[in-house]
């Protein structure tokens, strides 16, 4: 296949080809980063701008190793010390950035819809620059669902990373899926590869109206029709399930009180050694990061490397990211 792809902005319309192309490229640039010299000089010459409009830990430093092993110059910019503070506004930065000769944005914001309106002035003004979206509100996080789905596709086969491997597998993401742009992604990759997909929460933080999230839209990117299930009780997604994602509680995005008490959403809906004793022995627990320890996740739980792939995810994610900015950069698909 050819990768015509020149933005990166959501996972709705991802074809299974491009889910397959996406793993595969991520799994030779693993093998790279398994080397002495941990660089290629793909990007070089090229400069990815990550223009993060809201805070950031990993997916932030993910970006800019993913772009150095890459040999791309990078332009970090933060919002804190920006001119935005002057009142120039988010185009006016891009275009700015643009002026400076980036070929490829890496744009996180608080509010959805950032990226895409930066894609959309790029075309507008016909030039060749490939905009990723890093998380625009609670609408979308791409590379985030995309290094979940890498995770779990190495760990079910390691040489041979492919979406079809979930197929029939139950995977349950918990916790704060209303104001979650990583569940959002995550659904649909997820229920691409025809993995049955079990969402659990409370009422006030999965409405009724989430089941529509999917099978309102276009189903053409899905093998098979998607499975989404909602529970407002955490043992009947977990029962079963072959992975458990597990979701920081966003305290920053609740505008009311959605939750009694952090203890009690804990009893409730938090993910402990005895819950998973519901789930298929070999069960493997992720999360996304930032991690509230104890609220969604005990805290002994997110370090037995039994269960939990946390840390393989943050290692995925520059992998994944190196094979995204790859294959905008225009890489052959191998
Ligand atoms: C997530 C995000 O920012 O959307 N984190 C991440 O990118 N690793 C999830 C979160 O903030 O809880």
């Amino acid at each position: 296949m050819v990768w015509t792809r020149r933005h990166i902005l959501s996972l709705a319309d991802f074809s299974q080809a491009e889910y397959d192309v996406v793993l595969q490229t991520a799994s030779s640039f693993r093998e790279v980063l398994s080397r002495r010299t941990k660089k290629v000089p793909t990007l070089q010459g090229q400069v990815v701008a990550n223009l993060f409009f809201e805070s950031s830990t990993r997916t932030r430093s993910s970006f800019e190793l993913a772009a150095k092993r890459l040999s791309a110059d990078t332009i970090n910019f933060a919002a804190g010390t920006s001119s935005l503070s002057k009142g120039e506004t988010i185009l006016d930065t891009a275009k700015t950035y643009l002026a400076m000769g980036t070929d490829m944005m890496v744009i996180r914001h608080k509010e959805a819809g950032v990226p895409q309106a930066i894609a959309a002035e790029m075309d507008r003004l016909g030039v060749r620059v490939g905009v990723l979206n890093a998380g625009d509100g609670q609408h979308e996080h791409p590379s985030q669902a995309l290094l979940d789905l890498f995770t779990i596709c190495t760990l079910l086969d390691s040489e041979q990373p492919t979406l079809s491997l979930l197929e029939g597998k139950k995977i349950a993401i918990v916790g704060d899926i209303l104001h979650s742009r990583v569940a959002r992604s995550n659904i649909w990759s997820l229920t691409a590869s025809g993995a049955e997909v079990h969402l659990a929460a409370p009422p006030t933080l999965l409405p009724k109206w989430f089941a529509e999230y999917v099978t309102d839209s276009d189903n053409q990117s899905a093998a098979k029709p998607r499975q989404l299930f909602l529970h407002w009780a955490l043992d009947p997604a977990l029962e079963d399930a072959d992975f458990v994602m597990t979701l920081r509680l966003q305290k920053e995005r609740m505008t009311s009180h959605l939750l009694p008490s952090l203890r009690e959403y804990h009893q409730q809906f938090g993910i402990t050694r005895d819950r998973l004793k519901r789930c298929k022995p070999e069960v493997k627990v992720l999360h996304p990061g930032p991690v509230n320890r104890g609220v969604e996740i005990s805290s002994d739980l997110m370090d037995d490397p039994q269960f939990s792939l946390i840390s393989q995810q943050v290692t995925s994610g520059v992998a994944v990211r190196m094979a995204l900015l790859y294959l905008m950069g225009g890489g052959k698909v191998a």
